[in-house]
């Protein structure tokens, strides 16, 4: 990366009239959570199709709430980092602003963005697995074997787990928002989990310049106009500020 790059970046934002912005867990990691893939990752440590699928779920509800319960303590500790802050600040100056985040932390919520799709739930709502009856639950310590007060079936956490579909609303909202983008941000995210790694392509055939802001090279580096290599909490402000 060098400074060209970064003012090539700060001039395509400055000028752009449509912004997308795609995020992934690295721009949590400096908010103290960790991300999934890779050395010291959520899924070396515990086993995404035990915690983290229907299958799992119906087979031992109270050891996925466990691990959700002590996920939504850690959060509650958890405060957003200047690269959340900046996204926040790029929402203000961009006619047509819209944030995709595959995160469930709502940390972007918590900095101040609006304009925001969560295409994977969020961990602070949960969803009757009877009645389907949903509630924020943000910041409450939940029952041991949280149940619903309605009908008694087992809540579960409103994410979407794998091998589940994405909420169609959030989904159609993403592709129209990637659709339009001029610039497409690509930050903290290792564009393996589809099909949210596919918006990333259909920006980049619509036109869109495609930026990536991640440490490491990724599945979309290859698609990437620029990359701007380095911890998105000290990227993102330096391509947000004036
Ligand atoms: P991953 O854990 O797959 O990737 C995290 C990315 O963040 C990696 O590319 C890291 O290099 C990068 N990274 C680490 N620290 C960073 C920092 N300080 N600044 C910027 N980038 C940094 O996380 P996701 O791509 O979000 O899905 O994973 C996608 C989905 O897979 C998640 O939503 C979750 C998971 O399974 C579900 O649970 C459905």
């Amino acid at each position: 990366m060098t400074s060209e790059d970064l003012e090539r970046v700060r001039q395509w934002l400055a000028r752009a009239q449509a912004v997308t912005v795609l995020t992934g867990a690295g721009v949590s990691a400096e908010s103290g959570i960790e991300t999934f893939r890779g050395p010291g990752g959520v899924w070396e440590k515990v086993n995404p199709l035990e915690l983290a699928s229907p299958e799992g779920f119906r087979r031992d509800p109270r050891r996925v709430w466990d691990w959700y319960n002590a996920r939504r303590r850690q959060l509650l500790g958890s405060r957003p980092n200047p690269g959340h802050y900046a996204l926040a600040e790029l929402e203000k100056r961009v006619p047509q602003f819209g944030l995709i985040t595959q995160n469930v932390d709502r940390l972007h919520q918590a900095a101040g963005s609006r304009q925001v799709v969560e295409l994977h739930g969020n961990i602070w709502e949960v969803r009757c697995t009877g009645c389907g009856r949903r509630d924020d639950r943000t910041g409450v310590e939940l029952p041991e074997e949280p149940h619903c007060e309605v009908c008694g079936a087992w809540l579960r956490p409103n994410v979407v787990w794998f091998g589940e579909v994405l909420p169609a609303d959030a989904w159609r909202q993403a592709e129209a928002w990637a659709q339009r983008a001029e610039v497409f941000l690509v930050v903290g995210t290792s564009a393996e989990v589809w099909p949210a790694a596919g918006l990333i392509y259909l920006a980049s055939n619509a036109g869109a310049k495609v930026v990536e802001i991640n440490p490491q090279n990724t599945s979309a580096t290859k698609v990437a106009d620029v990359a701007l290599r380095g911890p998105s909490g000290e990227i993102l402000p330096q391509i947000v500020s004036r």
